[in-house]
């Protein structure tokens, strides 16, 4: 029965408890990266330990093994996010190559004048490769704006289609607002229209489980280092149909079925889209971190890490200067946010002093920093191995940033 103990989980975190600069480590950069349970470590040592061989290829018994491992992480993945039988998951590096390979398997099925509706939260893993498809086919993109809270105006998203609309790409959940988007309502209205759904996850599996059915886009993308796996290692997962009559995304062995000096036919799809040797260890991390979650109250972890960017943005905008940018209802743990009388670098900074970890800069979301009118925000992101003191460790080192620039 999956349960939620704050205090057993921050335990379960080894890195949770070193200092940094003499200062207790008080983390909360999670929507850049999780950290790693022990259960993860300790899968990844048990399987250099005991199983690493290559896959797919050995007749050899640790071959057997390492693929055994390799292939059953994919088939235990998709269970937990409840792949639909007709997708397959591809295991990719993370979200970005994810959308990379979506937008490569539907370049064939955009022309000059079609239309990719995106929306302006996006990050920019989420917004370049359709560019970049754009630019080959000379299709147009369109971006749906936000209401003065964060969240997704959905009235002009929905009005930004049209019959040339081929592909609509949205996150789930945002990187920088936190705002959680109406992905089944949006995947369904796409659907209506026989639009193509991306929906981009990599920022909604950290914060909860996530079910595919229910979703029902043709394509999710995910990270496995949000989600307290290895990186270099996620998942694109995408209907079989679509992936089996996309060419090659990248070429070599495994992904073969004969090569011969005239030419070369292809697998299907997952080994069409896995060239060469790929993250086996990783796969392995990632079936390790997805069965670390399955022990937890993943609503019960949620509540908890909302309760926590709760309590830290109340206290927050009590310094005078401080914006936060986001503010949706039911919007995710992270809290992003502007000090009129200092640059983010600077805050990030004088945090670093004291052991305190967030993120400044764009986020790898510039189109949403013009359109929100500043150049960089700060951002602190909660999991649910933080707690409340980790709360007050931030607030007394933005007090700290107040004496200095207040
Ligand atoms: C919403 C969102 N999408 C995509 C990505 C890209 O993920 P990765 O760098 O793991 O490929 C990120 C990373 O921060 C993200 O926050």
């Amino acid at each position: 029965m999956p349960s939620f103990d704050p205090v057993a989980i921050r335990s379960d975190f080894p890195i949770l408890s070193r200092e940094v600069g003499g200062k207790p480590l008080v983390y909360l950069d999670n929507s850049a990266t999780t950290q790693k349970p022990l259960s993860v470590i300790d899968a990844l040592s048990r399987f250099f330990s005991h199983e690493n061989a290559n896959i797919h290829r050995g007749v050899h018994y640790l071959s057997r093994e390492a693929t055994n491992a390799y292939e059953g992480a994919r088939e235990y993945v998709k269970a937990q996010i409840r792949v639909p039988d007709t997708h397959e998951m591809i295991f990719v590096r993370g979200a970005t190559e994810g959308m990379n390979l979506a937008a490569h398997c539907l370049a064939s099925r955009v022309s000059e004048g079609d239309e990719i509706v995106l929306t302006i939260m996006e990050h920019h893993a989420n917004i370049v490769p359709w560019q970049v498809l754009a630019a080959k086919t000379g299709a147009v993109l369109r971006f749906a704006r936000l209401r003065d809270n964060g969240e997704l105006d959905l009235d002009e998203w929905k009005s930004l289609f049209s019959a040339r609309t081929r592909i609509a790409a949205f996150t789930q959940v945002s990187n920088v607002l936190g705002t959680v988007n109406p992905v089944v309502e949006m995947v369904a209205f796409a659907k209506e229209r026989e639009v193509l759904t991306l929906v981009d996850g990599a920022q909604a599996l950290p914060h909860g489980s996530v079910d595919l059915t229910e979703i029902g886009s043709d394509f999710y993308a995910f990270s496995g280092h949000k989600i307290f796996a290895p990186d270099g290692i996620g998942g694109l997962c995408a209907p079989r149909e679509i992936l089996d009559s996309a060419p090659p995304y990248q070429t070599g062995g495994d992904m073969i079925e004969k090569v011969t000096t005239e030419g070369t036919t292809y697998r299907k799809s997952p080994e069409r889209f896995e060239a060469g040797t790929p993250n086996i260890s990783g796969a392995v991390g990632l079936a390790a971190a997805f069965r670390y979650l399955e022990g937890i109250d993943r609503a019960a972890a949620a509540a908890y890490e909302e309760s926590l960017a709760v309590h830290a943005a109340e206290e927050l905008v009590k310094i005078p200067g401080i914006r936060i940018f986001g503010t949706a209802p039911g919007k995710a743990a992270i809290v992003s946010f502007h000090y009129s009388a200092a640059h983010p670098h600077d805050v990030g900074t004088i945090l670093d002093t004291e052991g305190v970890a967030i993120r400044v800069g764009h986020h790898c979301a510039q189109p949403l920093m013009d359109y929100l009118g500043v150049p960089a925000t700060a951002r602190a992101s909660f999991a649910f191995y933080n707690n409340e003191s980790d709360v007050e460790a931030f607030l007394r080192a933005m007090r700290k940033v107040e004496r200095y620039f207040g």
